[in-house]
């Protein structure tokens, strides 16, 4: 017993918990995802597990990505991102769901399967019955030589190292970042994607693990953030464009480690049904770090403080307008909207984990929940 502790204590090198040693380990592992593949001196993108598979990806018809929990936000992420660069149709599929219709998928469709242990069953199964409908399929998986990156044609491996708190947070990142890459490299090829701002992106990637590591010097400040809401009942967590799933995920890890009610919006969406729970007990985290829609999620910050809602605002670093406006500010360093996922998710991987820690709760371990669900 007294050796399980200290190996215990050893394994989370000084950390308190498996969840913030991941968090803060997120530097590292986003930089172990691009290296060797990203060389941003030169200007070019390898990726060594697509290549033989390159020339089919940029003609695909269709790409859909196949994915469950935090996974499948990851997925909604690169969705637009794909889009954007490669002018492919992108679709992000639940695997239960793709997996129990009875889809329109075969030839010239791309699948991505996306997991970080590679064993979900969900995602194994959709993926298998695609690969027999004459789908090509590539996998993003954590777990090297697991189940779905064995049976994937192609893929490549996000460098996380192993996960052990149940709820996912360096993975994600990391599923981002390979994400990123595997649209770069499909836009290169298919020449969808000007040189200049291949260039440009590659730069903005080059220099995201700095932008994490600087963004985790946040952690006292989310803390007190954390212990101000933390006996709040419900949260709603707003974002557009690639912030919007950045909000789905900032819910589900609150979800998951506080137990605390929480919901992911798109901003706009809001007014649409979430706008009836506001008042001054409900806290509204926005994710609204400049980019193309600034403008819009600002109004949507002044329509929630009308109604007397408390904001939580992740913002750009300098933003003075949303300051004026927010209960609770939050800044990370500024960078291209596609790469901003990496960093805004950052500070709501901390609030969670800092809201369960005060709540005194199993942050490593939730209740119900499994770090693999390898049953359906
Ligand atoms: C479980 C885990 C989540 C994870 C999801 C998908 O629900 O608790 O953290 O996001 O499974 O797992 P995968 O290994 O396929 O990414």
């Amino acid at each position: 017993q007294q050796l399980d502790i200290e190996l215990a204590a050893i394994e989370k090198s000084g950390y308190d918990h498996f969840m913030v040693k991941e968090i803060f380990e997120q530097p590292q592992t986003i930089y172990d995802s691009l290296r060797g593949r990203l060389d941003a001196k030169k200007g070019t993108l390898t990726m060594g597990g697509i290549r033989e598979y390159a020339s089919l990806l940029k003609e695909a018809r269709r790409i859909i990505i196949v994915a469950c929990g935090t996974s499948w936000h990851a997925g909604l992420i690169a969705e637009y991102i794909i889009e954007e660069l490669c002018r492919i149709p992108v679709e992000v599929e639940y695997a239960s769901e793709f997996r129990y219709r009875n889809p329109v998928v075969g030839k010239g469709d791309v699948i991505i399967a996306v997991s970080q242990s590679g064993e979900t069953a969900d995602t194994l199964v959709a993926m298998e019955s695609a690969k027999e409908k004459g789908a090509i399929i590539l996998g993003v998986c954590n777990v090297v030589g697991s189940s779905i990156a064995r049976l994937s044609h192609a893929g490549a491996y996000t460098h996380a190292g192993p996960e052990i708190g149940v709820a996912s947070t360096k993975a994600f990142t990391a599923q981002l970042a390979v994400l990123c890459l595997i649209a770069l490299k499909v836009a290169e090829e298919k020449g969808s994607i000007s040189q200049q701002r291949f260039q440009y992106l590659l730069d903005e990637l080059d220099s995201i693990s700095e932008k994490v590591a600087t963004t985790l010097k946040l952690d006292a400040q989310i803390r007190q953030v954390a212990d101000k809401y933390k006996d709040a009942r419900d949260f709603l967590f707003l974002g557009r464009g690639y912030n919007f799933p950045v909000a789905l995920e900032g819910a589900l890890k609150l979800k998951e480690i506080s137990y605390i009610h929480a919901e992911g919006y798109p901003a706009a969406e809001m007014k649409h049904g979430p706008i009836a729970l506001v008042d001054e007990n409900l806290p509204v985290v926005f994710v609204a770090t400049r980019d193309a829609n600034y403008e819009k999620i600002v109004s949507n910050i002044q329509e929630i403080k009308a109604r007397k809602g408390k904001v939580i605002a992740v913002v750009t670093e300098g933003d003075t307008s949303i300051r004026s406006m927010a209960d609770d500010v939050i800044e990370v360093p500024a960078c291209d909207e596609l790469v901003a996922p990496m960093l805004s998710v950052i500070p709501l991987q901390l609030l969670a984990y800092y809201i369960g820690v005060l709540k005194g709760l199993d942050v490593d371990k939730p209740r119900n929940l499994a770090k693999s669900v390898t049953v359906e």
